[in-house]
């Protein structure tokens, strides 16, 4: 590791830590926890900022709005967009791809046409295409993955059809930690005039994402994953298409004008942004741009990718533990879904919250690829850059001991 990354340092600005001095809080895909320097900022935002932005013309209502519009232009720089009235804010990535689904969706989407989405998509990446493409007459195709997660660029470009208007599909998967491929299916995409939607929920915490390169038409992702305060998300979508699509809600500040009989909207991103908005939850993603660039991908990477490696390598070495997914911890992106012979993951989660270690059971709101992958439910750990070895060590030796626990001689 490179002297300047003090794991300990970094604790030290977490105060869930400090509260739980036991905890080793492997369910980041879920939710991160926040550092002090996020949570301080809200706070001064309500006490010092608070007023209800782009609408009030005293002192302290612009003060408000300048700071909700300076927490969209740090995202902007964050994601590398060209232009800031490409970022609009939402609740979550859930709330972004609603968006998507319902105002894109209803732009390009006519009867026979076909929505292509992978398989390993997370239900909220899932559900608004299943609706959309019924409110149109659309077919929705799946794209399957092999055994190990992989979408080649063939099975990719095999799944694009004359019929095909747009591609919804996760940057990197919340089950396997697999990263697809996206600027080379951006680009299978465009030269057949098909839009890209993706899912950034478990990619833009964790690396640099940069829309311009990858040629992204839209980009979902939540702020509480990325050490930001929950209700407030991010939908990045290419101006060209933002400014011909209708609003999903309607209401306050997202129009031009009213009259009894119609209304002119807004233009981007205020169409998007119906009523007050979440501006202490704005200013507060700022802030954590501001810490996780302060730290910088480099070394964030840097970490997570040691720590998956320790914990892959451990978990492959116990007896009766299989690792969904990709047998290189190098394509797991932090995140370690595993299953244990004879043993329910709610016992594994259970067992190990006897120990203080959180991780997550169940389906991971992706039931079509647990269906695929012919399993019922997972456990799955994952990581962030403040965990550390000494965690994963503890983790993996209290999933050893498991079977033991449940009765079983080995
Ligand atoms: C890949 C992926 N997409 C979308 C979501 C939805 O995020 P949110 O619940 O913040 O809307 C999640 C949440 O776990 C996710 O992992």
């Amino acid at each position: 590791m490179s002297t300047n990354f003090d794991v300990n340092r970094i604790r030290e600005d977490f105060p869930i830590f400090k509260n739980h001095p036991d905890l080793i809080y492997l369910d980041n895909s879920a939710t991160s926890q926040k550092p002090f320097q996020v949570i301080r900022a809200v706070t001064e935002f309500y006490e010092k900022s608070n007023a209800n932005p782009l609408r009030g013309l005293y002192d302290l209502a612009q003060t408000a709005t300048e700071e909700y519009e300076q927490a969209r232009e740090k995202v902007r720089k964050f994601i590398h967009a060209a232009r800031a009235d490409e970022i609009i804010f939402t609740r979550n990535a859930t709330e972004s791809l609603n968006l998507a689904a319902y105002s894109f969706g209803d732009l390009v989407l006519h009867e026979g046409d076909e929505v292509v989405v992978s398989i390993a998509e997370h239900h909220s990446n899932l559900l608004p295409w299943q609706a959309a493409a019924a409110r149109h007459g659309a077919v929705l195709r799946y794209l399957e993955c092999d055994e190990k997660g992989k979408i080649t660029e063939e099975a990719f470009r095999a799944a694009l059809t004359k019929r095909t208007k747009l591609v919804a599909i996760t940057q990197v998967s919340n089950v396997l930690g697999r990263k697809n491929d996206i600027k080379t299916f951006a680009k299978a995409c465009h030269e057949k005039g098909i839009a890209i939607v993706v899912d950034g929920a478990q990619s833009v915490p964790h690396m640099m994402v940069d829309v311009q390169d990858l040629d992204v038409d839209f980009l979902a992702f939540s702020g509480h994953k990325m050490l930001a305060p929950m209700g407030i998300g991010v939908l990045y979508g290419k101006h060209k298409y933002l400014k011909k699509m209708q609003p999903f809600l309607s209401g306050g500040e997202m129009i031009e004008s009213v009259t009894r009989e119609r209304t002119v909207f807004a233009q981007p991103p205020q169409r998007f942004e119906a009523g007050t908005v979440n501006a202490g939850g704005a200013v507060g993603l700022g802030a954590a741009i501001d810490y996780i660039n302060a730290i910088g991908f480099e070394q964030i990477e840097k970490q997570e990718s040691m720590l998956t490696q320790l914990a892959a390598e451990r978990l492959q070495k116990i007896p009766h533990v299989h690792l969904i997914g990709s047998d290189d911890p190098a394509e797991h992106h932090g995140i370690l879904t595993f299953s244990i012979d004879g043993v329910h993951p709610h016992d594994i989660a259970a067992i190990l919250d006897a120990d203080h270690i959180a991780v997550r059971a169940g389906h991971h709101c992706a039931q079509p690829l647990h269906q695929h992958l012919g399993v019922m439910s997972t456990t799955r750990a994952s990581l962030g850059f403040y965990n550390t070895e000494e965690e994963i060590v503890k983790f993996t030796d209290s999933v050893a001991q498991i079977r033991r626990k449940m009765g079983y001689d080995e």
